[in-house]
């Protein structure tokens, strides 16, 4: 594993030069008819960073005018990458950091036969309720440096092991110190203490907890799936987070069919996760949510269909269809869903190869999913593209195209990443 440090100070012009294949998501990719190719790629490429984002990019044959042009002097820094390949840094818009505890016996006893279900959740509960603040803030932060040693710049990550007022409010702040994106999930499952009386549990999600909660978080969700959360249960939770400033986020059909998906589409979701289980409906209706703005007759976006097969992987249990998601014409994002029970995994790398390999994607879909598609799931424009005006996040991967994050799975291949026009993860010097 490389190096991850956390550089302080000013941004340095940095110029990229010998990029063999750079990959730069066009912006108004979004919107695009589904049949094209989703991916901006130059070739033979140069890229600039100055003050933290992304000052030009183009064909390195170009680049003496485009530098001129966006800087007006020389950069304070060229850095020569000899050919390899170049993509905005990962986008993990699902994952499950603020845990304690080990559950890697289950694992082990799923893969001997016995079936995932979603009560093992309680088990990381009872650790998260017993660690200290410091416990938990330094496995945050050991997994956000893996995840940013893997090349994600951007990572999205949730409350949900704590399940009490005290607890809930202590995982979303501890959050808030290491991202942006931070989502309550006080109703992830009903806690031991309300598994008679769940309603009751879910007035207590809506009341004294999203009250705490909702200072430190962007995002609300819910578990809405049989063992977890009926739909009516879901509706009210995510209504009174939205009612709070949240936007709505959603787990549905992960473990068998159910409403989640369109009651996610109903509430202006921006993301739907999992969707491993979904009927025709779900499916136009996850389309159907960018038809406005795809015309251009609305400005609100759809609900991106978030696929986790790092949880179909480790629960083995059937990937979730995307080909047929994205020839009805929805949008789709790769996360990883990283947490110690369905998905213990950070690699945004080995989602893009699961979801060519397994998934009916193509490379190109598969790395705009995990980037650009992430950043639709975040409802953030600044991330997972790499046009003049995003954010300088960066990976540099040791081949010479994108298409070896699937063709050479379980390899590290980052060289290196930028997140902010900083260096924060080199080879070594
Ligand atoms: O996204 N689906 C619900 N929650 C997690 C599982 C968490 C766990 O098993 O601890 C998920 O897969
Ligand atoms: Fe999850």
């Amino acid at each position: 594993m490389r190096e991850v440090e956390h550089p302080g100070g000013s941004h340095p012009a940095t110029l990229i030069l010998g990029i063999g294949e750079l990959t730069t998501n066009a912006p108004g990719a979004v919107g695009d008819d589904p049949g094209d190719d989703p991916t901006g790629v130059v070739r033979d490429a140069a890229l600039l960073l100055d003050g933290g984002r992304v000052a030009w990019a183009g064909p390195e044959s170009a680049c003496a005018a485009g530098v001129e042009e966006a800087l007006g002097r020389a950069p304070d820094r060229v850095v020569g990458v000899e050919g390899r390949a170049v993509v905005p840094g990962f986008v993990d818009s699902h994952s499950h950091l603020v845990f304690a505890g080990d559950r890697s016996g289950e694992f082990e006893a799923r893969m001997a036969g016995r079936p995932y279900a979603a009560g093992g959740i309680r088990t990381t509960v009872a650790a998260t309720r017993a660690a200290s603040d410091d416990a938990l803030r330094a496995g945050l932060r050991r997994h956000v440096d893996e995840a940013l040693a893997q090349g994600t710049t951007t990572l999205e990550t949730k409350s949900g092991y704590g399940l009490s007022v005290a607890d809930e409010e202590r995982s979303v702040r501890l959050a808030a110190e290491v991202t942006d994106e931070v989502t309550f999930l006080g109703a992830h499952v009903v806690p031991p203490e309300f598994s008679g009386d769940p309603d009751g549990y879910v007035d207590l999600v809506v009341g004294d907890m999203l009250a705490v909660c909702a200072p430190h978080a962007r995002w609300v969700d819910v578990f809405c799936e049989t063992g977890a959360f009926t739909p009516e249960q879901s509706r009210r939770v995510l209504e009174a987070g939205a009612a709070a400033g949240l936007g709505v986020r959603v787990h549905a059909n992960q473990l068998g069919p159910g409403e989640g998906v369109r009651l996610a589409v109903e509430l202006g979701a921006a993301a739907v996760d999992h969707c491993t289980s979904l009927s025709d409906d779900d499916v136009a209706a996850l389309a159907g949510s960018w038809a406005g703005f795809r015309s251009g007759s609305g400005d609100a976006q759809g609900t991106v269909a978030t696929l986790l097969p790092g949880v179909e992987f480790s629960t083995r249990q059937p990937y979730p269809d995307a080909r047929r998601l994205l020839d009805a014409g929805a949008v789709v994002a790769l996360a990883s869903d990283c947490n110690p029970g369905s998905s213990y995994t950070s690699s945004m790398s080995l989602m893009v190869a699961l979801a060519v390999r397994e998934m009916g994607m193509t490379v190109a879909e598969a790395v705009w999913a995990a980037t650009a598609g992430g950043a639709c799931a975040l409802r953030r424009d600044d991330v997972g593209h790499l046009a003049p005006g995003a954010r300088a996040d960066v990976v540099v991967i040791d081949a010479p195209s994108r298409t070896h994050l699937a063709y050479r799975p379980g390899v590290p291949l980052v060289h290196g990443v930028w997140k902010d026009g900083r260096e924060v993860v080199h080879p070594p010097r």
